[in-house]
């Protein structure tokens, strides 16, 4: 499933979409180019799930949690990690039952093969999001759904 995003405020909309659609304690993967707008989905996600604090790379930590109403959003960025199978030691399975979310930048589908990969891809008129549903089913059919009224 492609969708097409021309500017922040389509990003912004995916992301609500998103929060009103993915089941709790779910490992979603941010995946796509430097650049692509990762960590800007990651900043409407917990904008939509009510976090008002600041949402940054996790650089110098590697992880960075957002307390929501709806639980903890954890953000992960592997960029620098030469081996993702590290961050099972770390007790990332741990945060998945208890959090709303784990959202890992740059993870890699087949280190964490029951997850939901969001791809992002700069075009020349924007980006698009590729949403990809790797062994847990995703409700991504759902998603696809037009508005519904109300
Ligand atoms: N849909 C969009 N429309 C316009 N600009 C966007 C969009 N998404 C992200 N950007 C802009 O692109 C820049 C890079 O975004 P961001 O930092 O989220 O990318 P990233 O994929 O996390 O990069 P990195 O790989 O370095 O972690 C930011 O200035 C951001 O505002
Ligand atoms: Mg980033």
């Amino acid at each position: 499933m492609t969708t097409p995003l021309y500017s922040l405020e389509d990003t912004r909309a995916l992301a609500q979409k998103l929060a009103q659609t993915l089941p709790e304690g779910r490992l979603v993967l941010l995946t796509g180019p430097m650049g692509a707008g990762k960590t800007t989905l990651v900043k409407f996600l917990a904008e939509a799930l009510g976090f008002r604090g600041e949402v940054t790379s996790p650089t110098y930590t590697l992880i960075h949690e957002y307390p929501t109403e709806h639980g903890l959003i954890v953000h992960i960025d592997a960029y620098r990690m030469a081996d993702q199978e590290e961050l099972y030691s770390l007790g990332l399975e741990d945060y998945l039952p208890e959090a709303r979310l784990v959202l890992v930048e740059w993870g890699n589908p087949r280190v964490f093969p029951d997850s939901l990969e969001i791809h992002l891809e700069p075009t020349q008129t924007g980006r698009t999001a590729t949403l990809r549903s790797h062994g847990a089913i995703f409700p991504l059919e759902r998603f696809a759904e037009k508005e519904s009224p109300g």
